[in-house]
């Protein structure tokens, strides 16, 4: 149990949705109305500590050194309570969590944080779940967080209920050397967050139609994966990536999270696949581009990324492993 008993530590990574998660069936479980798939992230981190402790009187959260109130702590709190009735204990916990990449670069970390969070609060609770178990688990504090859980390339199967919508991983991160480069454009926090977000979708005439394509898309896509066919793999992401947005941009009220500069990044994208070279775009609930590339291209892809105007910064993330527990 990670040293001393109702406390542990995991890591988790972020990940980025070559299929898309936007719009779910029940708000509450947070499951899905299709299912998603997407890389996880590695090199950027989520370390998480859960501390339970006898002396608290109430749960506290510490992100990046801050002490949280208010609905982040919240949100910590209410997951930990999934975590009570499991384990049937009523401790309260202390959570200490860190990321090592900046929250500024606006890298979406709830995926992480309740993927770690998952992990070190069961195992501090003295429980032993599955991978399985963890995924579904994580599912509850944010549905993108369930893919963090196996992590690699993985699927989250939508189910039909709470006990089947859980991710598994397609293929381990060594399966093929691909490279995110994150493309920094704007660094401010966004208006709406996803978990508001989700519940938009179904205001847009277009979310039906996104819906109905997906588990073509979805099965394109793995295909792609398995078999390592990047062209294949580059027109399901960029397609599925603009559904999501004709979405988010036709819902009441319309989410707008495009800038400028993510045009231009997304336009050379485009050229420059037409040129040859193997690289795609796709963006989450936010301005910034995650330019997916085959591992010999991502040196000469940052470069020019690096000379767009509007680039702030592009970080670099591999393939990475599921969540883990790691010494105190
Ligand atoms: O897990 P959430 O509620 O933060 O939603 C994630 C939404 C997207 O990042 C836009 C898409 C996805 O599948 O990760």
């Amino acid at each position: 149990m990670n040293g001393s008993p109702f406390q542990a530590t995991a890591l988790a990574h972020p990940n980025i949705a070559f299929i898309k998660y936007w719009g779910n069936r029940d708000e509450q479980l947070r499951l899905p109305l299709t299912g998603s798939l997407s890389m996880a992230l590695n090199g950027l981190d989520t370390v998480t500590q859960v501390s339970f402790n006898p002396g608290l009187t109430a749960d506290r959260f510490i992100l990046n050194g801050v002490e949280q109130t208010g609905a982040a702590l919240e949100r910590v709190a209410h997951f930990l309570e999934h975590v009570r009735q499991l384990a049937g204990i009523n401790l309260f916990a202390q959570v200490e969590s860190g990321n090592n990449y900046p929250s500024s670069t606006g890298i979406a970390s709830s995926a992480a944080a309740f993927a770690a969070l998952a992990l070190a609060a069961t195992k501090a609770a003295g429980l032993e779940l599955s991978e399985s178990e963890l995924s579904r688990l994580a599912r509850l504090g944010s549905g993108s967080a369930c893919r963090s859980v196996p992590g690699g390339f993985a699927e989250w199967l939508p189910g039909s209920g709470d006990a089947d919508s859980y991710a598994i991983q397609i293929a381990p991160p060594e399966h093929w050397d691909l490279v995110d480069l994150i493309v920094v454009v704007d660094r401010s926090e966004k208006a709406i967050g996803s978990s508001a977000g989700h519940k938009l979708a179904s205001t847009s005439p277009l979310q039906t139609l996104r819906i109905a394509g997906a588990p073509e898309r979805l099965e394109q896509c793995s295909t792609a994966i398995l078999t390592r066919d990047f062209e294949r793999l580059a027109q399901v992401v960029e397609l599925d990536s603009e559904w999501m947005h004709a979405v988010m941009r036709t819902s009441s009220p319309p989410l707008y999270y495009w800038t400028p500069a993510t045009e231009v990044v997304i336009w050379h994208v485009r050229a420059w696949r037409a040129q040859g070279h193997a690289v795609c775009a796709t963006v989450d609930a936010g301005p910034n581009v995650h330019v997916i590339a085959l591992a010999e291209e991502a040196a000469w892809a940052e470069t020019q990324l690096r000379a767009l105007p509007g680039v702030l910064e592009v970080l670099k993330a591999k393939p990475g492993g599921g969540v883990k527990l790691i010494k105190d």
